[in-house]
């Protein structure tokens, strides 16, 4: 079952310094990493029409394709407040939809199909990739791509994790995250389907922690 009203309350809170008054930032890249600037950016994704964002919290990523490619973005929170904000921050974007809700109920639910599917450090880090891998499947368009990134996360942490953070008035709370090795996070896709795997961890440009980087593809159907 994912994390829903519990995590929702989690994630009011993430990036709470900018979520009254404070104005949209500049949006100049297109980040996979904590580290501006390093690693790859849009090429991951293609060249799409549409793409559905899980989990783009302020939204500027999701800001950055809409304005820069002209990419139809769906972006999915399952908070409100950072759903909130974001249509604030990014009101009249042409071709940029927040909508709040979860990701699994929202992929078993909608009709609409996708070139790509991606998340950063979003809701793919934060969702049974059990339940979740199949749904991000057939709601990709054949040929589409599936893109993640996630922080590299220390080898002994394997599976389903408590990650600990602050809740509702500051108390502590744990929300769960899933935790693999490239290989598996590989292996977990072509279970579910998808072709052309690349996992990878990426090294940071300093002394700190890398980023996994995930990339994964529904083939196109060959019909003989
Ligand atoms: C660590 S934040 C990352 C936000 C943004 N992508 C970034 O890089 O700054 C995780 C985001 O994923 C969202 N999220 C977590 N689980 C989710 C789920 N199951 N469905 C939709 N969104 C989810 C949270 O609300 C939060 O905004």
């Amino acid at each position: 079952m994912p994390q829903t009203s519990h995590a929702s309350l989690f994630w009011d809170r993430y990036k709470p310094d900018k979520i009254r008054d404070c104005p949209a930032p500049e949006v100049v890249g297109f980040e996979w990493t904590q580290y501006e600037g390093h690693g790859p950016g849009t090429e991951l994704l293609g060249n799409p029409v549409t793409a559905l964002e899980l989990g783009p919290g302020e939204g500027r990523e999701a800001a950055y394709l809409a304005r820069r490619q002209g990419v139809h973005v769906t972006a999915l929170d399952l908070s409100r407040v950072q759903v909130e904000r974001a249509r604030r921050w990014w009101a009249g974007e042409p071709g940029l939809d927040f909508v709040h809700g979860e990701a699994c109920a929202y992929l078993a639910e909608t009709e609409l199909t996708f070139d790509v599917i991606y998340s950063i450090w979003g809701a793919v880090w934060f969702t049974d990739p059990e339940e979740l891998f199949p749904l991000v499947f057939d709601r990709l368009r054949p040929g589409g791509a599936f893109v993640f990134s996630h922080g590299e996360v220390r080898g002994e942490l394997y599976g389903r994790q408590p990650m600990y953070g602050k809740g509702p008035d500051g108390r502590g709370m744990t929300v769960d995250r899933w935790c693999y090795p490239p290989e598996v996070w590989a292996d977990l896709l072509k279970r579910n389907g998808f072709a052309v795997v690349d996992a990878t961890c990426l090294a940071a440009p300093v002394e700190g922690l890398g980023t996994l980087i995930v990339r994964a593809q529904r083939e196109v159907e060959v019909s003989r």
